[in-house]
């Protein structure tokens, strides 16, 4: 009963979520949205959010590593990221004695946090348009020139935001180069793990689930940035002590429902709303087929080996979830363009604004051009594809490369520890089997123009793609580190190893035959995507269709508002936004690696004693929420109303993943992790009350 009622009202509820739009909009100019956030529900300043006299909520916010989003949540510089963001860095500290990969890791006292060398959080001081710093005496010159002119002038706006201090600043342009933004980091390099989940709650659901709905996956990680006694950042030293961030989030445990506000602050990575139509063509129709096709062959073999065998499971184990999740991520990318008919809907809007640009001498050929730029640059740009998914994916190849930046300058036989590392995890049989399946795809997709003539005649001798790998890991001395190592004593001719002469004739193929083309071509339609953008704001104004522009995610800071909502994935099907720990005790099972709890939260279960964390007699776990999000959100903070926060981002369903080019408000779903299931797990799993005091908690 209580469940049809809910549905009712999510039903009812369900025309509420169209107003999310999708956008991810600039912190310094959010006063121009902080009216519409209003009106769904905001309840702070656009000061609030973004200032750079006094603390605001993009002081709690920082770059993790190199490609997720955290949050500072205590005064002791606290931070909460995601299991999958901190992932190799834990792996880095375990071993065998020490697992905290499977165990999970819990420092008790500040002592214990472990140090991580090259990890960063950088906080952004603040942003600037600086478009006409950098366009200055551009005017007139050519496009090479142009070139080095703005170079000349970012290396002077950059000189001249960070001088006397010791942050870091870039300069990146948006709008395809109308607009350019400085953006200057203050960046602590003395980053320490101080909790995380065992991976059957940080990783539950594995590849099952990722990219899914219902989802119940514990997706949170622990640090703690340090800093100099003087609060500045300073390399790792054990007399550092815990950052003072300028902000923190406080913890909202009070709940959320359908249709709540929320807000996500994070550094999204890459989208591709202003795509031209022949754009989406080359991706729907031509590249995400045929990376989705070899990556599909990467995983059959990796699957059907690991059943047989379990140390290639572990071993692979990292490489599998590499290669599934962009490869899951694609497929739900073609369906959500397909289904949305993004390029027949672009191509309708090209016609139109062209019929206007007509008269226009700015815009008049721009989308000819455009026309004729991608249709030269579409094989260059298949060959890429395919040399990185097919060629390049042969494991072996990537032992060369690796070696390749070592060998000939090393005068000690040692293998450098990289290279070491690789072998650790490395099965040659089961690449061997995957470099045949690889090569033969390649050798029969791509014109002969982009197949090295050593490698035809090589296979050609061999008799069979088959049979010239098999000759090639017979032979190799790339295959194994002893043969490696025996290779190097012996004083072996490396240039004459049929690995190294694969790999040499691939890449001088696409040096010479594809790379110089691929930028050129990248070159122009960037030029004239750049007119056509600034020509599309025209046209739009004109029309006074009141669209609101946003530029496209640049791995800078964003804010993208929503709200809490189900949806519908197809007919007569409703998806209830917040999951619970019922749910996740249903997915429970010891005799699947993905799914099998640690026994302690199933003691926990068998008592439905939570104590404080109890939610009607059960514990909320993930959530589903309309904000537009890209990759390089995860581990992005998950706001309500009032700035407070209530989950951590980590996902997309796979079917909202076309939302990097066309977003879709009746489709598109983040998922977050509620902030509630965070703190029974450290409470419950890891006993670490003391990370609960360290923050403020709203109840
Ligand atoms: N899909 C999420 C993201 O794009 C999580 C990825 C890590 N997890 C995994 N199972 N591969 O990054
Ligand atoms: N898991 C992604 C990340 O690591 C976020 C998912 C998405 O693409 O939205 O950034």
């Amino acid at each position: 009963m209580k469940k049809a009622l809910f549905i009712a009202i999510c039903t009812l509820l369900y025309s509420s979520v169209l107003f999310s739009q999708g956008g991810m909009w600039v912190p310094s100019s959010i006063k121009e949205r902080i009216k519409d956030m209003k009106a769904k529900g905001f309840k702070l300043s656009a000061e609030d959010i973004y200032d750079i006299e006094k603390a605001s909520y993009k002081d709690a916010v920082v770059i993790f590593g190199s490609g997720c989003t955290g949050e500072m949540v205590s005064p002791d510089g606290l931070m909460l990221t995601n299991h999958h963001c901190g992932f190799s860095e834990l792996q880095k500290h375990s071993s065998v004695e020490h697992d905290y990969l499977k165990d999970g890791f819990w420092a008790m006292k500040k002592e214990d946090e472990l140090p991580n060398p090259g990890l960063t959080a950088k906080f952004l001081i603040r942003m600037e348009d600086v478009t006409d710093m950098v366009l200055t005496g551009t005017e007139g010159h050519n496009v090479e020139e142009e070139k080095a002119i703005k170079r000349k002038n970012i290396d002077k706006v950059v000189q001249k935001f960070t001088e006397g201090t010791k942050y870091i600043a870039e300069v990146k342009p948006i709008y395809y180069g109308n607009q350019y933004y400085i953006y200057v980091y203050e960046v602590y390099e003395d980053i320490r793990i101080v909790g995380a989940p065992p991976s059957s709650i940080g990783k539950f659901g594995g590849e099952t689930d990722n990219w899914m709905w219902p989802r119940h996956t514990g997706d949170f990680m622990y640090f703690r940035v340090y800093a100099g006694k003087d609060n500045k950042p300073a390399p790792y030293s054990k007399d550092n002590v815990p950052y003072k961030p300028k902000k923190y989030f406080n913890i909202s445990t009070k709940g959320i429902k359908e249709s709540d506000f929320t807000m996500i602050y994070g550094y999204p990575a890459r989208t591709q709303q202003y795509l031209f139509s022949s754009g989406v063509d080359d991706i729907l129709n031509y590249s995400n087929p045929a990376k989705i096709k070899l990556r599909t062959m990467r995983l059959d073999e990796i699957r059907q080996v690991r059943k047989s065998d379990p140390a290639i499971r572990i071993a692979y184990a990292y490489k599998e979830a590499n290669i599934a999740n962009a490869w899951k991520k694609w497929q739900g990318e073609s369906l959500g363009l397909s289904r949305l008919k993004t390029i027949d809907k672009k191509i309708a809007y090209e016609e139109a604004f062209d019929k206007w640009a007509n008269t226009k001498p700015e815009y008049k050929n721009v989308i000819a051009d455009l026309k004729t730029q991608y249709s030269l640059i579409h094989d260059y740009a298949l060959v890429q594809d395919y040399y990185k998914e097919a060629i390049m994916a042969i494991e072996l190849l990537q032992a060369v490369d690796i070696a390749n930046k070592w060998l000939s300058n090393s005068s000690s036989a040692a293998i450098p520890k990289i290279q070491s590392d690789f072998y650790h995890d490395y099965y040659p049989e089961v690449d061997r089997k995957i470099a045949k399946k690889l090569l033969a795809e390649y050798m029969n997709k791509i014109p002969p123009a982009f197949i090295p003539q050593d490698v035809i005649t090589e296979v050609q001798l061999a008799g069979s793609v088959d049979k010239y790998i098999d000759n090639l890991f017979a032979t190799s001395l790339f295959v194994t580190e002893d043969r490696l190592k025996a290779g190097i004593t012996n004083g072996a001719i490396f240039a004459e190893d049929p690995a190294i002469k694969l790999y040499l004739a691939f890449r001088k193929m696409y040096e010479t035959n594809v790379r110089k083309y691929l930028q050129e071509y990248n070159t122009n339609i960037e030029a004239l995507q750049k007119t056509f953008v600034r020509g599309q704001q025209e046209y739009e104004k004109e029309q006074k269709t009141g669209k609101t522009f946003f530029p496209d995610a640049n791995h800078t800071l964003r804010i993208a508002y929503g709200a809490i909502s189900g949806y519908s994935p197809e007919d007569a099907v409703w998806y209830m936004p917040i999951s619970t720990l019922d749910g996740l005790i249903a997915k429970d099972n010891p005799l699947d690696y993905d799914f099998d709890i640690p026994q302690k939260l199933r003691d926990i279960y068998s008592t439905s004693n939570y104590g404080r964390w109890d939610v009607n007699g059960t514990v909320p776990v993930c959530f589903l929420a309309s904000n537009h999000t890209s990759g390089g959100n995860s581990g992005s903070p998950v706001l309500n109303s009032k700035g407070e926060l209530i989950g951590i981002n980590f996902d997309r369903t796979w079917t909202s993943t076309m939302s990097d080019i066309e977003f879709d408000p009746e489709m598109c779903r983040n998922i977050g992790l509620d902030i509630r299931y965070v703190l029974f797990i450290t409470d419950k799993i890891g006993g670490a009350k003391h990370l609960i005091d360290e923050m403020e908690i709203i109840e």
